[in-house]
């Protein structure tokens, strides 16, 4: 672990508005941009996130500095055409949730759940992705070995599958954005000197062998992490600014030795009881100050 004086504890500073949510994700950043905000650089002309998730980095970045260019990209497929049938379809996707919605049960939910995504059109397959993702179990997103969603119905009373005022706040976000299927590396086909680049990676897990998280078939390797420390070094040696959050452990400090590295503390679930949240420290790394 690093000596505690190398590292800057992030002081929270209010947000003012309201950050919308298309879905929950693990991970979710919303509750710690208050803690981000003093890392953003004063200006960002064009802003690239290629572990895009939940969103909330993205939409606040958005509202708060409006930069011209925005080039947003996950590799979770289903994720990706939500938020394109967001920015396309809105008046069709509240129109298909509205049907969802109406019809939710325990037996629905599984029925949902069994339909085979690709057999959807691009409306329907968002309206399952975002139905199934209110209504599961902590809003988790997890998949088989075939790729086949199995996440058990969660215990909400009255869960909001349909948020209209969320999903028009989003599409007016997403405007004049990009939103691709793709994996981190390829945002060097994109990057220029200037950019503001935040990686927002699934975290090196605390303990080895124990990460809850799992988005897609492929999980987020060690060696992802070296892999994605390269790009960070290519990214800076372009001229771009990058800031990253990963797991405040010693693997990922000895990976960004020669950058900044601050900490900011975040609930999260602890253990895979989601009644035991705690407050840990998480790390932010940065190459500029
Ligand atoms: C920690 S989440 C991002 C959290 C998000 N920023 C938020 O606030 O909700 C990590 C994301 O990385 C995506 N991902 C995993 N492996 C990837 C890869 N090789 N390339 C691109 N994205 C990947 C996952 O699908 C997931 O959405």
């Amino acid at each position: 672990m690093p000596e505690a004086s190398t590292l800057a504890i992030a002081e929270k500073t209010k947000i003012s508005y309201r950050v919308p949510t298309l879905v929950k994700w693990a991970g979710g950043k919303k509750q710690l941009l208050s803690q981000f905000d003093k890392f953003f650089p004063n200006k960002i002309e064009r802003y690239i996130e290629p572990f895009v998730g939940g969103g909330a980095v993205a939409f606040h970045i958005i509202k708060r500095f409006e930069p011209k260019f925005v080039l947003l990209s996950d590799i979770n497929e289903e994720l990706v055409n939500a938020y394109n049938t967001v920015k396309y379809n809105v008046p069709e996707l509240i129109a298909a949730l509205t049907v969802l919605s109406k019809n939710h049960s325990k037996e629905f939910y599984y029925k949902i759940r069994e339909i085979d995504p690709k057999t959807l059109s691009s409306i329907e397959m968002a309206a399952r992705f975002i139905y199934l993702n209110k209504t599961c179990f902590n809003g988790l997103y997890r998949v088989n070995s075939q790729g086949k969603f199995n996440v058990p119905i969660g215990s909400y009373k009255s869960p909001q599958i349909l948020d209209i005022k969320s999903l028009l706040e989003i599409n007016k976000l997403l405007k004049n954005t990009i939103i691709k299927v793709m994996p981190f590396e390829n945002v060097l086909e994109f990057a220029k000197k200037g950019d503001f680049i935040y990686l927002d990676p699934p975290y090196y897990p605390v303990k080895e062998g124990k990460s809850f998280t799992k988005y897609s078939k492929n999980d987020f390797s060690k060696a992802d992490q070296e892999r994605l420390a390269e790009l960070f070094n290519k990214l800076d040696g372009l001229g771009c600014k990058v800031m990253l959050s990963n797991s405040d452990t010693e693997f990922i400090h000895d990976l960004y030795v020669s950058y900044t590295k601050n900490v900011v503390r975040a609930r999260r679930m602890i253990n895979c009881d989601s009644t035991k949240r705690g407050e840990i420290n998480e790390a932010v790394i940065t190459n500029y100050q």
